[in-house]
């Protein structure tokens, strides 16, 4: 089955093409195209910004995606694309309605049905491309929009053991390098500027003193806190009139406390539900400490359990993750009325 995968939720421009057949996803073609130096000078995405970018991306996008993948787009039926998946939420309401609409067009001059996904889903098979994983797995995903610990027990079975009560931990990485003048986005930013902190030959000025909080640690349940995080850091570099000679220091320690609270509470929710394999996606997924870190406490402290990471490409916003989770609901014959497909800004994860 060959399902062409549409995603415009935030600052991303993207199409893909996958091919789906039992268990197994393969992509043909996935296009990004990213607004990034766009939003740079902002600080941030600026959602009336990206819904014109976005309408004038995505039919270049999405020619390309077919083209890439051997389909000619004005005869898809030549080499038939079976299915249109698209993601309708969560996300910009400006940015979702500019993918869904182009999904409603083809699907209504193809004749072909299309498939209504959830942006968090897309990120959760995202593990699914060239990967069978075994249930129930657990997958973590932390972008700049969300932060979800989620159960699977089956394709498309859903439980949300926990999510951030604020700040999603993309969003607290983007507002620390903010902070800390550290560039955009964030999380890069971030991550390259506490890499420094290793290069640097220990001084007194790079030698402890830079504590910062592992918010929500110890709490009983599978939720997450970064807006605390991001406070006590500011009231750090505050009280402190050196810490633009520490950069490093304070963006190292910053990272090392989002990654704790991540790590602690994913081994955590492994133990408690026997989970199989464990899957981290979303943009933070890139984040080399994380996956780093969390590979060393797999191995030490769950015996048989496998970790699955995307490849970096399929970890940030892309469409092969949205065209891998239309092909699971079209294989559940999950399609939707190209009449009925709405935008949902604030879609929750169901099953
Ligand atoms: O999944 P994504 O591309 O878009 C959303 O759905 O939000 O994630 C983007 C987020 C941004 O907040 C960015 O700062 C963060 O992922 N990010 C990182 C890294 N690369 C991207 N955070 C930490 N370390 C990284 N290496
Ligand atoms: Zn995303």
């Amino acid at each position: 089955m060959i399902i062409l995968g549409i995603e415009t939720s935030c600052d991303e421009t993207a199409a893909a093409v996958v091919r789906g057949s039992g268990d197994k996803v393969e992509v043909l073609s996935s296009v990004v195209a990213s607004q990034i130096e766009i939003h740079k000078k902002y600080g941030g995405v600026v959602p009336e910004v990206a819904a014109r970018a976005h309408v004038l991306n995505i039919l270049p996008v999405a020619s390309e995606a077919l083209e890439k993948a051997g389909i000619t787009p004005l005869a898809p039926l030549v080499r038939g694309v079976d299915a249109i998946a698209v993601t309708v939420g969560p996300g910009l309401v400006t940015s979702l309605l500019v993918g869904v609409e182009t999904a409603k067009t083809l699907a209504y001059a193809w004749g072909k049905p299309v498939i209504a996904i959830n942006h968090v889903e897309g990120h959760i098979y995202a593990n699914f491309i060239n990967v069978k994983p075994k249930f129930p797995t657990l997958i973590l995903t932390v972008s700049g929009g969300h932060t979800m610990l989620v159960l699977m027990k089956g394709h498309g079975k859903y439980k949300v053991l926990g999510e951030t009560r604020d700040d999603a931990a993309g969003e607290a990485f983007d507002k620390a390098a903010q902070l800390l003048g550290a560039g955009y986005p964030g999380g890069p930013a971030v991550a390259a500027a506490a890499k420094l902190k290793r290069s640097i030959p220990p001084t007194p000025l790079y030698q402890g003193g830079i504590n910062l909080p592992r918010p929500m640690i110890n709490s009983s349940d599978f939720d997450f806190s970064f807006s605390g995080l991001k406070t006590a850091l500011l009231y750090a570099i505050q009280r402190d009139k050196n810490w633009k000679k520490k950069i490093p220091g304070y963006a190292a320690e910053f990272q090392q406390a989002v990654v704790d609270v991540l790590i602690y509470k994913i081994i955590k929710a492994a133990l408690k539900y026997n989970c199989k394999n464990i899957m981290l996606s979303g943009g933070v997924a890139a984040n080399v400490e994380l996956r780093n870190q969390l590979k060393k406490a797999v191995e030490n402290k769950l015996s048989g359990v496998k970790l699955i990471i995307p490849e970096l490409k399929y970890c940030t916003d892309n469409a092969a993750m949205i065209a891998a989770a239309g092909y699971f609901q079209a294989r559940r014959k999950k399609f939707t009325l190209w009449q009925k497909l709405k935008t949902d800004a604030n879609k929750e994860l169901t099953n």
